[in-house]
């Protein structure tokens, strides 16, 4: 009889905060639904991160559900990937504590997202758990024994951090931990602000001509494109450094169609801005379409998504709980 050979495993996760953008979608959840076919995957709301920022309690778990219908409509299926909420798996915050344990507070300092998200508020209004978080993200990976995380570029520091506690762990207690590796795709890795291409399109940005939500209407994503910040050069060209509005719809115009930002370019060579922004907002338009259709039809079956997460989370235990286990017992704890 031939042998199984089992599949390299991957988990990733994305914070239910805000709306989802098409940041998150062409740099996480496309490549996810991709990995599907050959890896065995574990796809989690991390919802724990969520709440280092207030979030409101009276939306926070209909935002929560809804992501679950994000994953679905974008094409996880829960039939062969495991999907679940983290705050149902108690096993994360407890091995979160036991690697908090072995993290310094020099390295969580490094952290550039930490950096970014705290700057100029003074020590008495950062969170704890603004500063711990990479610490909660290093359980979610460690407790199944990824070997690969699919993420976009920024959180390719996080992941490193994962790395030296697991290192670091393994050191101490016989290779307690899988050393996982990243998964940055090569395009659309870092989708950047319409309106200030030199930042990142992010959940949080309060000014919404920056952001274009998945669930955006089509009048709306148009609207937002025509609005693009581009330059005044003549003709389309690739060129990140110099160009970064132009850079960043090429970027999303490639990712969308498969192609390289610079096939793009070359075929919009010589045509105007208002070409490329017009293709580009009926191009997004068009995919986005048959997602946003199937997330709405999904959002009207409350007791399938709360399914699917019962059962992911059964699933998503049954893993956890063998490594919090031996983490517990090469630590020494007394464990029933
Ligand atoms: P989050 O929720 O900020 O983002 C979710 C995923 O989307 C990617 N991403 C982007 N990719 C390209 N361009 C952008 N503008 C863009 N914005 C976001 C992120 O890189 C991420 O892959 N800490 C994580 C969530 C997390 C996690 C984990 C991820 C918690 N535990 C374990 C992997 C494994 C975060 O805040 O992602």
């Amino acid at each position: 009889m031939a042998e199984q050979v089992q599949k390299p495993i991957i988990f990733s996760g994305i914070q239910p905060s805000g709306q989802m953008h098409l940041g998150v979608f062409l740099g996480a959840l496309r490549n996810w639904v991709r990995l599907q076919e050959t890896h065995d995957c574990i796809y989690c709301v991390v919802d724990l991160h969520a709440v280092t920022v207030r979030q409101d309690p009276a939306d926070f778990a209909a935002r929560c559900l809804s992501f679950v219908a994000l994953y679905l409509a974008a094409g996880i299926d829960p039939r062969t990937s495991t999907i679940f909420l983290q705050s149902q798996v108690s096993a994360h915050a407890e091995l979160a504590w036991l690697l908090n344990c072995h993290a310094y507070m020099g390295e969580l300092s490094r952290m550039t997202q930490f950096k970014e998200k705290t700057e100029g508020k003074g020590e008495k209004s950062i969170g704890v758990g603004i500063f711990d978080y990479p610490v909660l993200m290093a359980a979610d990976i460690l407790l199944y024994q990824t070997n690969l995380v699919p993420v976009g570029a920024d959180q390719k520091q996080h992941l490193e951090l994962t790395r030296d506690i697991a290192v670091r762990m393994n050191n101490l207690y016989a290779d307690l931990f899988v050393v996982p590796e990243p998964y940055i795709a090569p395009v659309a890795a870092r989708v950047m602000s319409l309106q200030e291409p030199a930042k990142k399109m992010s959940k949080s940005d309060a000014n919404m001509n920056n952001v274009i939500g998945v669930l955006d209407e089509p009048d709306i994503i148009r609207r937002k494109i025509r609005k693009a910040v581009m330059d005044s050069t003549v003709g389309i060209t690739y060129e990140p450094e110099t160009r970064p509005g132009v850079a960043n719809l090429l970027t999303i115009f490639g990712a969308l169609c498969d192609e390289t930002p610079q096939t793009v370019a070359a075929r919009y060579e010589n045509s105007g801005n208002a070409a490329l922004k017009n293709d580009l907002a009926e191009l997004v338009v068009e995919k986005l379409a048959p997602f946003q259709t199937r997330y709405h039809d999904l959002m009207t079956d409350r007791a399938y998504l709360l399914d699917v997460l019962h059962q992911g989370a059964e699933a998503a235990r049954q893993r956890a709980v063998p490594t919090l286990r031996a983490a517990y017992t090469r630590m020494g704890f007394l464990v029933p």
